[in-house]
């Protein structure tokens, strides 16, 4: 038996101010999503904009429905609505927040399983990493790919 360790890289900071301004931008954006989410039933408003290789911002947010599960999670919307959109641009970074009751969440929130598989699907069609945002008000994560939350994967390579 050996045991292998795996290592993901997560950085912190305490204020977007810490981060360009191209990132701020997608922040920004990713909050105004959120503001108009369709969360009729959880009330967790979820926002993500999704920075492409040609500059353009494509911003998504959850869907909802009286039958749970045919509801859709922001960073899907987004991530389908850029691909669908722009069928030959890569996914530069994604920035990811939730908007509650109380405000926008203190901690950030990261994507589902399902939202991470979307991305590393992406990452692998257009051969090219996804840098993710998280976005909380106490603290904001970055992490430079989506590896970095998804190290053991299903890729198309087992399709081989
Ligand atoms: N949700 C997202 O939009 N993104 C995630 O990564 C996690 C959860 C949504 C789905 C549902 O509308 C609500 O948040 C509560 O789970």
């Amino acid at each position: 038996m050996e045991k292998r360790e795996i290592k993901s890289v997560l950085l912190e900071y305490k204020s977007s101010t810490e981060l360009s301004d191209v990132f701020q931008k997608l922040i920004d954006e990713a909050k105004q999503a959120a503001s108009t989410a369709y969360a009729p039933y959880s009330k967790f408003k979820v926002g993500a904009a999704v920075l492409l290789e040609n500059g353009d911002i494509v911003q998504g947010n959850n869907q909802e429905n009286a039958a749970y599960p045919s509801g859709l999670c922001a960073e899907r919307v987004a991530i389908f609505y850029a691909n669908s959109k722009y069928p030959n641009v890569a996914i530069k970074s994604i920035a990811i927040t939730a908007f509650t009751q109380d405000g926008f969440v203190k901690e950030p929130i990261p994507p589902c399983g399902s939202c991470l598989q979307v991305m590393l699907e992406s990452e692998n069609r257009y051969n090219n990493e996804i840098e993710v945002l998280l976005y909380g008000e106490d603290k904001i994560i970055t992490a430079k790919n989506i590896s970095q939350f998804l190290p053991v994967n299903f890729n198309k390579e087992m399709l081989k």
